[in-house]
């Protein structure tokens, strides 16, 4: 793959990330709305000539909308599938063969698709960038660049800071993209799962080989079971202050109903001590877990997060878009992430994972599995299968 896609938050440096915060703050600062600090009010021409395609193959109002927000910013244009009943898809067309012909019709593909590991298979066959809209309970790497951004905006760094997580951490894929986001970049990770909605084992292994894992025992927070701070740190305090709290809703349209307390954030909750400064986030929509009520309190930064989405996506679409072209202002570098280790050839193993995209469209891949040596990682959607 020499061309770059975004299909997992990993495919970016850590350093291409600030480049994207960078760009995206220089579009709110050139062509901000002058009445707020966080949402784009004035386009530019400057992807003019280019084609983006939003392929949603599950419901969307934020991702598709804020991408298409952003393409039409730039001076781009957008054409949409946001239907498979009403695409090729529902006379049983391959993911493989849509990302073949759509690479012909747009130059650049955003796609969001209930299977997980959807995006990067998609990528083996594009020629175009694609960009992961959501990939079932998998990954959401454009919402970690907005959550990311958000987070260093409102409270000015990201290393050190405390963020706790809760709700469904077992399927939300904002999350999944998000923790390992945090990590990388020196945050403290406090997991506040709902009763049976703990992060997936792959993702959790995933944080350990850059973190540091304390038993939360002291510490009174709905269902915290731990947390995890970059190697070499102590998190001793006993009252940790938390300077970020991360929500979802229950991610009903993944697992079946569950009979256990779902958590719900209001005023009431976010009255103790570690919470009187706390930057509260969610990624949207939300259900029954957010009181709406909390919408005016100065610590709710969810819409902003939201808005931020439009800049972020600009930021990306342009990076993306000038990777391929030699005037290129700003462009990652080619060449990364390294897919070396992953087994070149289709393997005759199935992936563990029912909903994994090799499930419906074939061509299993693995590579070995880090530290655990009897497992092989699917290189499409990260389960790991013994
Ligand atoms: C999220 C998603 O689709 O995963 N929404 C979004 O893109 N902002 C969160 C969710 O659906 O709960």
């Amino acid at each position: 793959m020499t061309l770059r896609h975004l299909t997992s938050i990993n495919d970016l440096t850590n350093n291409e990330i600030e480049r994207v915060f960078s760009l995206a703050e220089k579009f709110l600062a050139e062509r901000g709305d002058p009445a707020t600090h966080y949402r784009i009010g004035r386009s530019t021409d400057s992807c003019a000539g280019y084609i983006m395609a939003t392929l949603f193959y599950e419901p969307s109002t934020r991702t598709r909308l804020s991408f298409e927000s952003a393409m039409s910013r730039l001076g781009g244009s957008v054409i949409s599938s946001a239907d498979p009943a009403a695409s090729s898809v529902a006379k049983g067309e391959t993911l493989a063969d849509t990302a073949r012909v759509v690479s012909a019709y747009a130059d650049i593909m955003v796609l969001r698709h209930p299977r997980e590991g959807a995006a990067k298979f998609a990528a083996q066959y594009a020629s175009v960038p694609i960009i992961n809209g959501g990939d079932g309970a998998h990954e959401h790497p454009t919402q970690t660049l907005c959550d990311l951004f958000a987070i260093r905006r409102e409270k000015g760094r990201l290393d050190r800071l405390n963020v706790a997580i809760l709700g469904d951490l077992k399927g939300s894929r904002t999350i999944h993209s998000l923790v390992n986001g945090l990590a990388r970049f020196g945050a403290n990770i406090i997991l506040m799962p709902a009763p049976g909605m703990d992060l997936p084992d792959h993702f959790v292994a995933e944080i350990k080989q850059r973190c540091h894992y304390w038993p939360i025992e002291g510490v009174r927070f709905k269902g915290a079971t731990g947390a995890y701070g970059p190697q070499g740190r102590s998190l001793s305090c006993p009252h940790p202050q938390i300077d970020v709290l991360y929500l979802t809703r229950f991610q009903k349209e993944r697992w079946p109903a569950t009979t256990g307390d779902y958590p719900v954030v209001n005023a009431e909750f976010l009255t103790s001590k570690p919470f009187e400064q706390t930057l509260v986030l969610h990624p949207l929509p939300r259900v029954n877990e957010l009181d709406p009520d909390f919408d005016s309190d100065p610590r709710a930064g969810y819409f902003r997060q939201a808005s931020y989405g439009v800049a972020i996506r600009m930021a990306l679409i342009s990076m993306l878009l000038n990777a391929r072209s030699e005037s290129a202002l700003e462009r990652f570098a080619t060449g990364f992430p390294d897919h070396s280790a992953d087994d070149v050839t289709p393997s005759a193993l199935s992936c563990s994972n029912l909903n994994c995209i090799t499930r419906a469209e074939g061509k299993p891949r693995f590579r070995a599995s880090g530290s655990r040596s009897a497992l092989k990682h699917c290189t499409y959607c990260d389960h790991e299968t013994p």
